[in-house]
């Protein structure tokens, strides 16, 4: 019996211990990364390493950490970090399963710190001489969790000739790419931290957003933290919280009210003394069409005639919009058009496109009529415009049709026949007459 008991403490344990060592090691995983440096021998050059980022969130337990690295990695190429505020243990950056494409990039290179001239950041280093705490080796870190979750900038520093580097600032963004409709409100996300032991956290920090756009670059916003005021803002209705900047490192951008002009890249830095790390994001606006049906409603059509029928489609962002036709008959089954034409797109005041379908309809395909339907497909959705068709007069005649049409024929013959025998006879009397006046 107690040896029955023991088994099963010992199972208990190992399962505990088993738990705790995974959960410890999905939490801070791992990570492989390119330390990317200039070559010594070649000027411009440089040369790609493949290292090993160890990550603890304690420096008490680094000495741990380095016993867990697996035997075949050679220790020489592994940097030992540590990351109190554990950004960097992000699931999205752990290793995907074997097999799988899709992996985390991390890019990691020697920093090189410098007092910024920029307006709003030299207020930071206005003592004009570095403290001591520089001379050390500085890294920078560019990370990309699986599936965009998350862009991580991270700068630490390792004292010198060691693998060894603490995080100092760490720039993070959850929107790496974001979709937003036109005129909605859009939240940009920026989050730093700062290392709270380190001698630059309490001089101060800025804030700065830009916009880029096919190599054009421009300043949204500029926010010097140590006077507290924002320094420089070009884009009207763009604002942070600044609340949420100082008590949480919070440095979204809050645009008020997205435009088509918003579509591009935004770059969100932020400056301690010396120091700077930047995430990039995208943001793309997309607006799906509005479309309208022209003539409206349709004439009713005869059979035999041919129908023009317009498409427009106005109002959309990005352009990219592919308009098709369908027509649902008697029978309740859609089927589709051949489109005769589509235009090019015209650019609205707003910035939005405007494209539209002609249909040329030969109406002695569609029956009685039915529902005919513009189709337009756009990343935003696609869209739906119908109306109803009439077709009037017959369609294949029955017998019963056929044998009245020929007794109306007959009818009509008649009829004629009548009428022009009288008039001719009458023509031919008037004739006579005169023929007789002139004798
Ligand atoms: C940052 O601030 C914005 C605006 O107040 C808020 O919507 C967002 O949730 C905040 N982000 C975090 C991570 O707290």
């Amino acid at each position: 019996m107690s040896n029955f008991s023991s088994i099963y403490k010992l199972c208990l344990l190992t399962v505990t211990c088993c738990i705790q060592a995974c959960s410890s090691s999905s939490r801070c995983p791992a990570v492989e990364c390119w330390l990317v440096q200039e070559n010594v021998n070649r000027r411009g050059a440089t040369t790609q390493e493949k290292f090993l980022l160890h990550i603890t969130t304690d420096v008490n337990s680094r000495d741990a950490a380095s016993e867990q690295i697996p035997s075949d990695v050679n220790p020489d190429t592994v940097f030992f970090i540590t990351d109190p505020a554990a950004t960097l243990c992000h699931q999205s950056l752990s290793p995907p399963p074997r097999g799988s494409e899709q992996k985390a990039q991390c890019e990691i290179s020697p920093f090189l710190h410098q007092p910024s001239t920029l307006k709003w950041v030299s207020p930071l280093t206005v003592s004009g001489f570095s403290p001591v705490y520089l001379q050390a080796d500085w890294f920078s870190a560019a990370l990309l969790g699986l599936n965009k979750q998350l862009v991580i900038s991270s700068i630490m520093r390792a004292p010198t000739a060691t693998k060894e580097p603490n995080v100092i600032l760490t720039v993070t963004s959850k929107t790496v790419s974001v979709q937003a409709r036109l005129g909605k409100p859009v939240l940009l996300d920026c989050g730093f931290w700062v290392d709270p032991s380190s001698p630059l956290s309490g001089s101060g920090f800025a804030v700065e957003w830009r916009y880029q756009f096919r190599g054009k670059g421009q300043l949204v916003l500029a926010y010097d933290g140590k006077s507290d005021r924002v320094a420089d803002t070009q884009e009207e209705g763009a604002r942070l919280d600044f609340e949420g900047l100082h008590k949480n490192g919070n440095a979204s951008l809050i645009l008020q009210e997205t435009k088509v002009r918003h579509s591009g890249t935004y770059i969100c830095t932020v400056y301690l003394p010396y120091l700077q790390a930047q995430v990039a994001m995208e943001l793309e606006i997309v607006e799906p069409p509005s479309l309208s049906i022209h003539p409206s409603p349709l004439p009713l059509a005869v059979p035999g005639q041919t129908l023009v029928v317009q498409c427009e489609a106005s109002g959309f962002a990005p352009l990219s919009l592919e308009m098709s036709w369908e027509f649902k008959g008697a029978d309740g089954k859609s089927r589709p058009l051949e489109s005769a034409s589509v235009t090019g797109h015209r650019q609205a005041w707003d910035g939005t496109y405007g494209q539209s379908a002609r249909l040329e309809l030969d109406t002695s395909n569609v029956g009685t009529g039915g529902e005919l339907t513009c189709v337009a497909v756009h990343p935003g959705g696609t869209r739906r415009a119908s109306t109803s068709l009439s077709v009037i007069g017959f369609g294949s005649p029955s017998i019963e049709d056929s044998m009245a049409m020929v007794g109306v024929a007959l009818l009509l013959y008649g009829l004629i026949k009548f009428v022009s025998w009288t008039f001719s006879s009458s023509d031919t009397d008037v004739a006579d007459e005169e023929t007789k006046k002139e004798k």
